[in-house]
């Protein structure tokens, strides 16, 4: 089959976000060691690198977008912007690929990106539709602009068998909902479902096992073809498409305290937490007593005088017991012997490379599928506690729950039989490879 795609041209149209990025370039290595060749075009705002894959061809396109809209105050208004700012300039890109190469097999979109839908539809090519999220968060997206009419809340959890899952989608669906989506997130999701609707394929980094019931669901809904592909980071595992730069200094860190004994804490690269929030982290790390390793990155108000008070008052305190740095190698940190625990925001890159390493995790989600990705964590899967309050009594015991105490026994152990579960997908010869064969004959046929 690989001599047969050698010819074959995959255009990959990417987002800004870090954890989009990770998953975009992975699968384009992938999709390059099966024999497709690879265009990759990506916004001006956090390139990536194009001298870590020389193989492929990097293209940019104008976003007029500003480094200080990418928080997480309002993301459905910052992806209309980049739909709105970058439909036209993708256009233009996508016929001037076409004149040049003659010919493209797929243009794989990101699905923050549906402006490219219409697009390909008018050009005649067929679109593919990347999710970076669960396939959980695509049933929602795709119920989304119905979220109000609660007969089609009812009707998609009615499928559903297991009453754990019932009640996390019920408990996502309303958590979500009443978050009130805004103009821009009703305009968002209901762009979102369209681009759905008219994609050839959509394309998940997920495990089948984690979520059979959910992809049972989506088939009702859907009849577009699904190709479960994940875990990406295990399957091109090489790769650093890091945006800031990794301290490593935190690994001869690790490398110095107990197996287990570490909580990591890192929030992903969109969220931002507020002063009290970031006082209250502090001092339930400080009198958790366990080690930490905390990343706080420039972008949460790193370099903020009064932050960086914050953080050399804690590191004065705590000593050795903590580390602190901008960035860290969270893979490598994941899978290190010395971290027993992991604070996560649950993006969903975080989560299933938490899974991938026997991680149990303690839940702080802030928006959109984070607060799903932490209902499966906690309610479905049972490999996490959430952090509800955040006050710094309560995250001191919980952290001892997760890390030390009987109780996390249960926790602990039920994320290491994921972890084994991961490893054993992963080596069969059966879905990922299987999954990854039917979707190049996919591309290559469509
Ligand atoms: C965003 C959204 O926040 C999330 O809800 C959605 O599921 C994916 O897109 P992000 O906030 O970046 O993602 O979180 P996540 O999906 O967890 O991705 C973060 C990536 O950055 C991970 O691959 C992680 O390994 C990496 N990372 C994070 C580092 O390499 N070092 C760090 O210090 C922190």
């Amino acid at each position: 089959m690989e001599e047969q795609q050698k010819s074959s041209h995959v255009v990959l149209v990417m987002v800004t976000f870090q954890g989009h990025i990770n998953a975009a370039l992975q699968l384009a290595t992938i999709l390059h060691s099966k024999g497709f060749s690879i265009t990759i075009v990506h916004l001006e705002l956090n390139s990536p690198n194009p001298s870590n894959y020389p193989e492929f061809t990097f293209v940019s396109i104008p976003d007029n977008l500003t480094e200080s809209q990418l928080s997480d105050k309002d993301i459905p208004g910052l992806v209309r912007s980049v739909n709105k700012n970058c439909a036209a300039p993708l256009q233009q890109c996508l016929e001037k690929i076409l004149h040049s190469h003659h010919h493209i097999s797929a243009v794989i979109y990101d699905s923050f990106m549906f402006c490219a839908q219409p697009i390909v539809d008018d050009l005649g090519l067929p679109g593919v539709t990347l999710c970076t999220h669960s396939a959980l968060g695509l049933l929602f997206y795709h119920v989304f602009p119905q979220l109000n009419e609660k007969v089609c809340v009812a009707d998609c959890i009615s499928g559903l068998e297991s009453p754990e899952l019932q009640a996390l989608q019920l408990q996502g669906f309303h958590a979500l909902s009443s978050q009130n989506p805004t103009e821009a997130g009703m305009e968002v999701g209901a762009a979102f479902a369209n681009a759905l609707k008219s994609s050839s394929a959509i394309i998940v980094n997920s495990m089948e096992f984690l979520e059979l019931e959910v992809l049972s669901k989506i088939k009702q809904y859907l009849p577009t073809p699904i190709f479960i592909v994940g875990p990406l980071h295990k399957l091109a595992p090489t790769m650093c498409n890091s945006l800031c730069t990794e301290d490593n200094k935190c690994i001869s860190w690790l490398n110095k305290q107990a197996p287990k004994s570490v909580i990591y804490v890192s929030f992903g690269s969109i969220v931002n937490i507020d002063k009290q929030e970031l006082i209250d982290t502090a001092w339930g790390l400080s009198n958790s007593k366990q080690p930490f390793l905390w990343v706080v990155r420039p972008s949460m108000d790193r370099g903020s005088e009064w932050t960086e008070s914050l953080l050399n008052g804690l590191e004065e305190s705590v000593g050795e017991r903590g580390f602190i740095v901008k960035w860290a190698p969270q893979k490598e940190v994941l899978a290190h012997a010395a971290v027993g625990g992991f604070w996560s925001h649950c993006g969903w890159n975080s989560t299933i490379e938490s899974i991938c390493e026997g991680v149990p995790m303690l839940c702080r989600p802030f928006f959109g599928d984070q607060i799903l990705n932490a209902s499966y964590i906690c309610n479905v899967w049972k490999i996490g506690l959430e952090l509800k309050n955040l006050e710094r009594g309560n995250i001191e015991r919980t952290i001892k729950r997760l890390m030390v105490d009987m109780e996390g026994n249960y926790i602990r152990k039920r994320a290491m039989d994921l972890k084994e579960k991961a490893a054993f997908y992963l080596m069969e010869d059966g879905s990922t490879s299987c999954s990854f064969d039917g979707l190049a004959k996919h591309i290559s046929s469509v």
